[in-house]
């Protein structure tokens, strides 16, 4: 039996995450659930696990539940946990990946801004602490299964090409993208997901944040990362070897396979409510390179991630605060990739060696980006 805890159990994650443990009761239980502010969703989620400890991090303590970042902390770090998945959104979820890690615990993680703005303390306290840190994003969680696998015999990949499927606006014209609505950018065409990385995928900044985030995970160079895309969203990803081999991960698009995984990995449990894959209904399976010019956020996030030290932070921050202002109307669409752009050239970049500095990077993004907007 693992214990749980949930950080961001009201979310889309979140939620696939109750349905995959529904169907293993004998083999997971949620001991700690954390949402933001849906506190109506919290309680029935009580209701129905009576889990020993729930936390709503911006709720007021008035419907019963104890407020405040310490709430992700609290949950993270219980003696009666054994993998915190962490499913929040944005960087509001490094802490609690840190301190999971330190209190060695496995973290699988969906919260790839934590990787981002922090890969190298992550590593660090996975080190310090005796954690794992096991992948939920598809793209990484397929790399993961193709080096798990007896066929990779323990080598090490060249090369990794994660797969994107170019979001709504992968066939729309440059002035069209700049224009483009809220309703249009989160009307994704093949995964559903929450509001923020709905519009990450429209811009392509999700497919930056991956690339970074394989580049802690997998410990592998900017160079030996490609990213195609891939409309259909059928492979992941593809992971070549020395000898050229090529192996890939396929499947239809859902969540609840790679969350399953990660709460297993290296082992696989059966699992008779998992979507089954059929090649005829998936159909002609097609690739082509990102339109760079269309899409500047992926670039600005991969040269950030080169950059290295605080610039994936500042690309992060200054990320999150443009997709929140896009969903409140307040900028068109083509503003995202300018104000990211405006933090990045203004900032000047240091090493990522503490939390400190990691937020006060954060920080200065978010001020550049709001004074912009
Ligand atoms: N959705 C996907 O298919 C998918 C795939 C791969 C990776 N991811 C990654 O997984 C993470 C979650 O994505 P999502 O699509 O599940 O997002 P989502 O649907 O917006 O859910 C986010 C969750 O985080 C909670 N939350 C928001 N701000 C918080 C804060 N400051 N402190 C604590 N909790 C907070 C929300 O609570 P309330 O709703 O109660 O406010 C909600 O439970 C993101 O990092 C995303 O990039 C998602």
């Amino acid at each position: 039996m693992r214990r749980i805890a949930l950080l961001g159990s009201t979310g889309s994650i979140g939620t696939s995450t109750l349905n995959v443990l529904r169907r293993h009761p004998d083999r997971f239980r949620p001991v700690a659930l954390v949402a933001g502010r849906n506190a109506a969703l919290l309680a029935d989620q009580v209701r129905d696990w009576q889990p020993a400890f729930a936390g709503l991090v911006h709720g007021d303590g008035s419907a019963g539940f104890p407020a405040g970042p310490e709430a992700l902390i609290a949950a993270a770090t219980r003696d009666d946990v054994d993998v915190v998945v962490n499913a929040v959104v944005g960087a509001a979820g490094l802490e609690a990946t840190l301190t999971a890690l330190r209190a060695g615990k496995r973290v699988a993680l969906a919260n790839k801004e934590t990787l981002v703005t922090a890969g190298a303390l992550v590593a660090e306290a996975a080190r310090l602490g005796g954690g794992s840190l096991v992948p939920i994003d598809s793209e990484h969680s397929a790399v993961l299964q193709c080096l798990a696998g007896p066929a990779a015999k323990g080598t090490a990949p060249t090369r990794l090409i994660l797969t994107a499927s170019g979001g709504p606006f992968r066939t729309w014209s440059d002035r069209a993208i700049a224009e483009a609505t809220v309703d249009q950018a989160l009307n994704h065409p093949t995964w559903s997901m929450g509001a923020k990385i709905t519009v990450d995928s429209a811009t392509l900044a999700n497919k930056a944040l991956e690339v970074i985030e394989a580049h802690f995970l997998f410990d592998l160079g900017y160079d030996a990362i490609e990213v195609v895309v891939h409309p259909q969203s059928i492979v992941h990803a593809f992971v070549e070897f020395a000898d050229g081999s090529v192996l890939a991960q396929a499947g239809f698009p859902t969540m609840e396979i790679p969350i399953l995984y990660a709460l297993t990995h290296p082992d696989r449990v059966p699992d008779a409510g998992a979507t089954r894959f059929d090649p005829v209904a998936a159909g002609a399976l097609t690739f082509e390179a990102v339109r760079h010019e269309a899409f500047p956020a992926f670039g600005l996030g991969v040269a950030a991630g080169r950059a290295g030290g605080t610039a994936p932070a500042v690309f992060n921050g200054a990320n999150e605060v443009a997709v929140a202002a896009f969903l409140a109307r307040r900028i068109p669409f083509g503003r995202i990739p300018v104000l990211i752009e405006t933090a990045l050239a203004a900032h000047s970049v240091v090493a990522a060696d503490s939390l400190d500095v990691v937020r006060a990077a954060d920080a200065e993004a978010r001020r550049t980006a709001e004074e912009a907007i």
